[in-house]
């Protein structure tokens, strides 16, 4: 990839993002397509900096802003600390005698170093208590040193944090993870760029040497992250059926993956009647993607695990014939993607990280749209495994594109398949906005998913898959309804998906809540949270 390559310097890798704006015309003589290429540089817009591993210590780093992490228990002062204190003069100390500051988590201060000193600005992150400290608390307090630095205006950034259980590799992973995340800004739909931004463009890991594959690692997932960001984040009018087609055929070609995009046709041939009656209003062509990754060879030469995870890819959801009304958030439909986008960011992290597990990547991607082609209210549709769905309520209409998919997956014979969708509103009532619920009759695969998502920071709750609600989806003319009462519709939804897988292990990960943030968190700014792609790469890659 241009400008991606690693470059040795003073005894540690430094690592190039994608090039910034200023250098297009370079890239454009490439073989890539131009659009690609434009793509990718408006992806890591703000990241065209250099991300260091280095064996410097916060005692001998000299740059614009030093950023310590202090966990409640370091103070007061002691050891490198407190030799610290003493290089700048007292005014670490200083600083945390006039700010109060205990270390307390998400708390920082910052100040200015005299005009003689090597570091410009010095300043703390608080990390809470060092008893129970996560992963998730380091990657949250190095996203926080990010942003304190950029609003200080500081070109470079040293982060001298703690290591956590002894594990170096996976603490720089999680620092490097919380920095780039926190500075990834979208600003493709402004037309003006802002004005006077003094940019950081160079991060330094202090006390981390060697350590240049977790950073690697760290911003392959982001990538992936920012992919499904930007997807959600996009307008329904930019992203649509052909436009996730289009970015698989991307990652594809980037990375060298197999793809299959099913047109109508096909899908009509394979007698998906459920995703299609959701696809007959639309004016844009339904387009089922599949994407595989296959390892080139298993370095253990046994039979490599195989996993199908399947993304809700409605670009935009009106509702259909039952119209989603005032107040019912039908503006914020394009987020109705984003388990489709976290599949494909996923599929780019994980074809560059390229582990032994043969990985599917499937999404039924549509639109919900209202039409005189529409599917009514009382419609009976088939789906691909032959079960009738009255569909009682057409703004049900994620599970009936999922309930093929599932079907398809289901036959390609994987060991398990996870799906994620924004599926139902009833989810976020249950859980708000921050936490996807887990539904699933497989206990082995519920913990693996649960332990994959402890390590990647995602919120995952398990919610139950009771049978007895199956009640609720009786037709009398049909199979089932495709929806059944207000009360616990998120385990309803749950309860239609499963009628069509048989055998193999599955997974749902209702994810209405989390897929986007109004507020601005540690490394989230209000938008779009690419939700989904970390826990996924981590539960293929980490196991
Ligand atoms: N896409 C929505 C669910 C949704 C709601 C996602 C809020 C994100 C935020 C889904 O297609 C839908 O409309 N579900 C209905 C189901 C109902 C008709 C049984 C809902 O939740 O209201
Ligand atoms: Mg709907
Ligand atoms: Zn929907």
């Amino acid at each position: 990839m241009p400008g991606d390559e690693g470059k040795a310097a003073q005894g540690h890798l430094q690592i190039r993002f994608l090039p910034k704006k200023e250098n297009w015309a370079k890239y454009v003589k490439t073989s890539k397509a131009v659009d690609t290429i434009e793509r990718e540089i408006n992806n890591i817009d703000e990241q065209g900096m250099d991300f260091i591993a280095s064996d410097q210590s916060c005692l001998n780093w000299t740059g614009d802003c030093l950023v310590v992490g202090l966990s409640e228990e370091s103070l007061p002062l002691t050891g490198i600390l407190s030799d610290l204190n003493d290089k700048v003069a007292g005014l670490l100390q200083t600083l945390i005698d006039e700010e109060a500051f205990e270390g307390k988590a998400g708390t920082t201060a910052i100040t200015r170093l005299g005009l003689a000193s090597p570091i410009k600005k010095i300043g703390v992150v608080g990390l809470g208590s060092s008893d129970g400290m996560t992963l998730e608390d380091l990657r949250r307090g190095a996203a926080i040193a990010a942003r304190i630095a950029q609003k200080a205006k500081s070109r470079s950034l040293g982060i001298s944090f703690p290591v956590w259980n002894n594990s170096q590799s996976l603490t720089a992973q999680v620092l490097s993870e919380g920095a780039i995340l926190a500075l990834h800004q979208d600003h493709r739909f402004k037309s003006e760029p802002e004005k006077n931004k003094v940019e950081l463009d160079q991060i330094h890991l202090l006390s981390f040497p060697g350590e240049e594959e977790a950073l690697k690692t760290a911003k392959i997932v982001c990538e992936g992250v920012i992919l499904a960001r930007e997807l959600v984040a996009a307008p329904p009018n930019v992203v649509t059926p052909d436009k996730l087609a289009e970015t698989a055929a991307d990652i594809a070609r980037d990375h060298g993956l197999a793809l299959k995009i099913l047109e109508r046709e096909q899908c009509e041939a394979l007698g998906m009647g459920a995703y299609l009656g959701v696809a007959k209003a639309s004016e844009l062509p339904p387009k089922f993607i599949h994407l595989t990754y296959r390892p080139e060879q298993s370095s253990t030469g046994a039979t490599v695990r195989k996993v199908a995870m399947i993304g809700k890819g409605l670009t935009f959801d009106s509702g259909g014939l039952n119209l989603k009304t005032g107040g019912s958030g039908i503006e914020m439909m394009k987020i109705d993607m984003g388990g489709a986008a976290a599949i494909l960011g996923a599929a780019k992290a994980i074809a560059q990280l390229k582990p032994d597990v043969e990985v599917h990547f499937i999404s039924a991607a549509t639109e919900n749209m209202v039409s005189g082609h529409a599917m009514r209210p009382g419609d009976i549709l088939t789906a691909s495994n032959g079960k009738t769905i009255e569909v009682n309520n057409t703004d049900a209409e994620g599970r009936l594109t999922l309930a093929d998919a599932l079907v398809y997956a289901d036959k390609l014979g994987v060991d398990a398949i996870v799906d994620l969708a924004t599926l139902t509103g009833a989810c976020v009532v249950a859980l708000g906005d921050d936490i996807a619920a887990l539904f699933s009759p497989d206990e082995e695969l519920s913990q693996s998913l649960s332990a994959a998502a402890i390590v990647s920071g995602e919120k995952i709750w398990q919610m139950p898959i009771e049978d007895k609600y199956f009640e609720g989806l009786k037709s009398v003319v049909a199979d089932m309804k495709n929806t059944g009462p207000r009360a616990g519709g998120s385990i309803t939804a749950a309860l239609f998906l499963k009628q069509f897988v048989k055998e193999t292990p599955w997974a749902h990960l209702d994810i209405a809540g989390p897929v986007w943030s109004e507020k601005e968190n540690a490394y989230n700014s209000p938008g779009a949270t690419g939700y989904g792609v970390r826990t996924l790469v981590q539960w293929v890659v980490g196991s």
